[in-house]
């Protein structure tokens, strides 16, 4: 039996799912009651946690009603938000490591997440990250070079790179200051290739847009970007349409508007297929 928060209806809609219910008291405050015999019954929940925190608030309340029916809980995180202040930095909150703390609590049986940021958080919490790899080879195939924009990325995109056949390109970057990104170096040669830069998201777009910049003042014919999480913060759409990058495909773990560069690739087949 499937239960979702409101920030994965667009991935349950071919999904048969239990009833519930999730609504918002008139003052806005959030009401979560599930509606089906749940008892000792192994059921999944599908939910993202990308701001606002109400994706969050609705997935502990539906967690909570579950566990109080007697419901064995296996949790899917399609984007795992909240995971970035994942280290211990003097006056900051440990947000990720919190956030770890409430899922612990619900004594999940499972959780996979979805490429998730902060590898770090499997300290705190056990889970199993999946890369949709298999998707994205598809789009990958058409391209000449595969682009990792940070030492970060590097070992997903050499995984990509292996089951594509096709070489890998590795850029240094540097951040001089949160949400700011330099471009300090590029391995590889990207003459006259088609170049495809592979992340696990898309925030503000700097990080793809410096990129991109380099890329083609390395003489890259074009530059096309996939990642796994469209976050599209503040002007990062509009910043993106006005870049040199030819398409931006990224999957639905966040539901998408349209837009003229993006390229949406549904992931719901994928994750009908994984629970
Ligand atoms: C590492 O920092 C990540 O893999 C992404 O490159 C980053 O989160 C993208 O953020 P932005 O779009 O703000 O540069």
């Amino acid at each position: 039996m499937i239960f979702y928060t409101n920030s994965t209806k667009h991935l349950v809609n071919k999904i048969k799912t239990g009833r519930f219910v999730l609504k918002r008291f008139s003052d806005g405050e959030i009401y979560a009651r599930i509606e089906e015999k749940v008892k000792n019954k192994s059921v999944w929940v599908i939910a993202s946690t990308f701001a606002p925190a109400d994706n969050l608030i609705e997935l502990v309340f539906l967690l909570d009603a579950l566990k109080r029916c007697g419901a064995k809980i296996n949790l899917l995180v399609p984007y795992f938000g909240y995971s970035r202040q994942d280290r211990i930095v003097e006056g900051e909150c440990f947000s990720s490591k919190l956030i770890c703390g409430w899922f612990k609590d619900f004594n999940l049986k499972r959780i996979i997440t979805i490429n998730i940021h902060g590898e770090r958080l499997k300290k705190f919490l056990k889970y199993k990250d999946i890369i949709p790899f298999e998707l994205y080879a598809r789009i990958a195939k058409n391209f000449d070079v595969l682009v990792a924009p940070d030492k970060g990325a590097k070992a997903n995109v050499q995984k990509l790179s292996s089951l594509c056949e096709k070489p890998l390109v590795v850029i240094e970057k540097f951040r001089p200051k949160k949400e700011q990104v330099k471009i300090l170096e590029l391995k590889g040669n990207v003459k006259n290739k088609r170049a495809l830069i592979v992340d696990d998201m898309i925030s503000t777009g700097g990080t793809i847009i410096e990129a991109s910049k380099v890329l083609l003042q390395k003489g890259a014919k074009e530059v096309s970007v996939i990642a796994t999480h469209g976050v599209f913060s503040g002007d990062a759409i509009k910043n993106l349409e006005k870049s040199k990058i030819k398409n931006i495909y990224v999957t639905n773990s966040i539901q998408q508007k349209k837009s003229r560069k993006l390229k949406v690739i549904d992931l719901s087949g994928f994750l009908k297929k994984l629970i």
